[in-house]
């Protein structure tokens, strides 16, 4: 099977690379720079131009502005990539025998309950969430409802894909491996997802072309003090430096859903590749870096 991955140089695109190659898949990556593809996606006559002359048999979107406050700084930039390009990918599967697989995020849903399941509403806030949301939306309007699958991670994490481009979990390895103290939100949950595993995922989607709305994220909802916590325990580092704090009494740029995490039992019970345990997750970061050291 021909993939296509967007955002091949990111955290979960990156992986999904190597995963789709080695299961004997012709992977093609495309981002703006280093992949196979080099296309600005924002630009949709030279993307249509590129998806056209790749003839993909699936297509598996995991370009985004991942940036929650940058996206409040550049708020069209942020619409741009986050909602007008999955609108051309939609466009795109609309006229070819292609499936899409696009990555949307935990953080459509407002936060005020957690626990959500696929079909629930959602009500997002802020930017980011608001442009992830287009992105679905534009998808749903102009796609075949068997020709795609929206598929929300959450928090991903995993040894960086680029040299100093820090997520969640690896920026917790730099600090508290070098002794320095981090201060987490335990006021805020989330269903923390390494990127490996959402990569499964969503290759499962795209190579089944299984339909519908998905939670590709962790088994696990936890505040972040206790995913701090778990991290020290696993990687052996002093818990004291794990300094709770309470995103209610922080002003951030951009708001966050307070209880973000989402209920991952459809996937759990229809997909081979099933969301981890924090533990089996864990696990992995440690290899990632163990591997790296
Ligand atoms: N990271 C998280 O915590 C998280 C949580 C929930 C959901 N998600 C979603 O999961 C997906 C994957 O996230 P990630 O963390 O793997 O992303 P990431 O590491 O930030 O990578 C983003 C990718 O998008 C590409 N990209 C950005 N703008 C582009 C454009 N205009 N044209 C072409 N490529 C462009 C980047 O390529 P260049 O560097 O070449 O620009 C890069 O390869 C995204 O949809 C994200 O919204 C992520």
């Amino acid at each position: 099977m021909r993939v296509l991955v967007t955002g091949a140089s990111g955290l979960v695109g990156s992986r999904l690379i190597k995963l789709l190659s080695s299961a004997g898949h012709t992977a093609i990556g495309l981002d703006r720079s280093g992949s196979e593809l080099a296309v600005d996606m924002v630009n949709a006559a030279a993307f249509t131009d590129a998806l056209s002359a790749a003839k993909p048999d699936a297509i598996i979107n995991c370009a985004a502005m991942t940036d929650v406050d940058g996206c409040e700084r550049e708020p069209s930039a942020a619409w741009a990539v986050n909602a007008e390009a999955p609108a051309t990918l939609a466009r795109y599967v609309r006229t070819h025998d292609c499936h899409l697989v696009h990555l949307s995020s935990d953080y459509v849903f407002d936060g005020d309950r957690g626990g959500y399941r696929p079909d629930d509403v959602p009500n997002p806030r802020g930017i980011y969430a608001i442009t992830k949301h287009g992105g679905e939306q534009a998808i749903r309007a102009v796609a075949p409802k068997e020709r795609f699958a929206i598929a929300r991670p959450a928090v991903v994490y995993g040894w960086p894909a680029v040299a100093g481009k820090n997520n969640f979990g690896s920026w917790l390895v730099d600090a508290l491996g070098s002794g320095k103290p981090v201060k987490l939100f335990s006021d805020q949950w989330v269903s923390p997802t390494h990127a490996l595993n959402a990569a499964e995922m969503a290759a499962e989607l795209a190579t089944r072309r299984l339909p519908g709305i998905w939670h590709i994220a962790g088994a696990e909802v936890v505040d972040r003090v206790t995913f701090g916590h778990r991290l020290c325990e696993r990687f052996g580092f002093d818990r004291a430096l794990v300094q709770p704090s309470r995103m209610a009494d922080v002003n951030l740029p951009s708001p966050r859903p307070a209880k973000s995490g989402l209920d991952v039992s459809r996937t759990s019970e229809s997909l081979t590749a099933r969301p981890w345990s924090l533990e089996a997750a864990l696990d992995r970061l440690h290899a990632e870096v163990k591997g790296k050291s």
